[in-house]
């Protein structure tokens, strides 16, 4: 088997590009609710409305089987090892990339909790109905919509510190913290970006 496709070991210094691929789909997706989510609220009563929201809960639901796969797949496929940094750093990045995990199951889950206690059916994408987590109860309800928003004012400051990482990683410390995560391209590979992961 080629090493490639054999190889769990952290020797590989760029991520696979499956797990590339699962990074970029799910920062939009995620990026694209927070923007629907804090818009379709305050909209007034309408079908409209109700459209939104549907597809707001069938592109969650998505983000939740997603976020669970990139789970699963990271502990399959290892990411490569941290490039060098004071250990301050590298804790740091640790505990944001555990949180962001934690978010990103935690923001579709309680918005899932959120619609069981409401009542309202859910269905993905109109193909399957999805089960109610809880009971209908207007204090449960009430809970989960709070623990919904605070979760996604979290998630965002986690995602800002994130990107001011990325941003000092790439243009001060000119290291391969942001290109080992981009699709190699034929050209403007880093020197520390030679090995490659499936
Ligand atoms: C990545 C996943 C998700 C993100 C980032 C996200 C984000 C948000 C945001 C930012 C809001 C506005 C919160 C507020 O200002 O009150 C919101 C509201 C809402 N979300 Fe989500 N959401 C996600 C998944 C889901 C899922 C899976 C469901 C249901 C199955 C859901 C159901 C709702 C509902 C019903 C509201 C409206 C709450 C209200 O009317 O006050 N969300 N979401």
């Amino acid at each position: 088997m080629p090493e490639a496709i054999a190889g769990t070991s952290r020797e590989t210094q760029r991520y696979g590009l499956v797990a590339i691929a699962l990074h970029w789909i799910i920062a939009l997706a995620i990026l694209g609710m927070l923007g629907v989510g804090l818009w379709m609220t305050g909209l007034k009563n309408s079908p409209t409305k109700i459209e939104v929201y549907t597809w707001h809960k069938w592109v969650g639901l998505t983000v939740l089987a997603l976020a669970a796969f990139r789970l699963l797949w990271r502990l399959y496929r290892r990411p490569p090892a941290p490039l060098p940094a004071p250990k301050w750093q590298l804790r740091a990045a640790a505990v944001t990339h555990g949180l962001m995990y934690l978010l990103m199951l935690a923001m579709p889950l309680s918005g899932w909790l959120q619609n069981s206690a409401s009542g309202f059916p859910l269905s993905w994408f109109g193909l399957f109905k999805v089960p109610a987590l809880i009971a209908r109860d207007r204090e449960a309800f009430a809970f989960w919509q709070q623990v919904h928003e605070w979760l996604a004012w979290t998630l965002m400051a986690v995602i800002a510190l994130h990107l001011a990482a990325t941003i000092k990683h790439h243009f001060i410390d000119r290291d391969s913290t942001l290109t080992r995560m981009l699709p190699r391209l034929r050209s403007g590979s880093r020197p520390q970006d030679h090995k490659d992961q499936p």
